[in-house]
């Protein structure tokens, strides 16, 4: 068993949630430190896990909880959701590059971060802006690894319906065998296990690994 630790950001999602169920179920980590602003869906005793309820409008003041080796980053929200794009960008930019700054700051080696296809801090489009503009940010801070993870649309079980999302499903269900690999849907469980893969290995540097390369590694990772 190592003595490894992780911050996990996004637990109560479906990709952090996946993550989480993941982690729990192998030795990696003693210590699993899982910020929250609300409750996660289940209740889970298990002494590796350590859940913080957080204002993350003052992360400043959990400074304590970013000592770790390694933090996954699996948060984020919809415009429709946060309410305006202001909002949208405070929790996919904001709350994504300080929590990933203060485990920087604080040692940590590795960020894993989702961010999505198509990430681009140049392009017209906000959502694919914003996401670039993170990751062109997460660059800037001194991990020995950054690995940002682009999936296409992520298949798992919602606690709520996006009509986007199953408009993208039934689309790509419909013209699967036209659609590249890349663009492809990906399961939420393939990506909690392609993240773990890549923790694994911390590999010093810097990678993007998109949604066909998040299938083929995580057919191959043992669990
Ligand atoms: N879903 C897709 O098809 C898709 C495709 C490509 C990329 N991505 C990206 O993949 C990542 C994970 O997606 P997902 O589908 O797992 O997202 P999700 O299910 O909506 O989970 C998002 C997580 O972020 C947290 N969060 C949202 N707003 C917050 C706020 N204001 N303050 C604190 N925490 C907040 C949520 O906490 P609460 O539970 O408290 O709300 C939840 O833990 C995101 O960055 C997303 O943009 C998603």
């Amino acid at each position: 068993m190592s003595d490894k630790s992780v911050l996990l950001l996004g637990a109560t999602g479906l990709v952090g949630g996946e993550c989480l169920k993941l982690l729990l179920s192998v030795g990696d980590y003693q210590r699993i430190i899982v910020p929250v602003r609300s409750p996660l869906p289940m209740a889970v005793q298990d002494p590796r896990l350590e859940v913080h309820p957080v204002d993350f409008e003052q992360l400043d003041s959990f400074a304590g909880l970013f000592a770790v080796n390694h933090i996954i980053s699996c948060l984020g929200t919809t415009i429709g959701k946060a309410g305006s794009r202001e909002r949208f960008r405070r929790v996919d930019f904001t709350y994504a590059y300080e929590t990933a700054s203060g485990a920087a700051e604080n040692g940590a080696s590795h960020l894993l971060l989702v961010t999505a296809l198509g990430a681009d801090a140049s392009s017209r489009i906000f959502y694919n802006r914003v996401k670039g503009e993170l990751e062109q940010a997460v660059r800037g801070l001194p991990f020995q690894s950054v690995s940002i993870f682009r999936p296409s649309l992520i298949l798992g079980d919602r606690r709520e319906s996006r009509m986007g999302e199953s408009i993208g499903k039934t689309l790509s269900g419909l013209l699967g065998f036209a659609v590249p690999d890349r663009y492809k849907p990906v399961a939420a469980g393939d990506l909690a296990r392609a993240i773990l893969a890549i923790a694994r290995e911390s590999r010093p540097g810097f990678r993007i690994i998109e949604s066909d390369a998040i299938r083929r590694i995580a057919r191959n990772i043992a669990v």
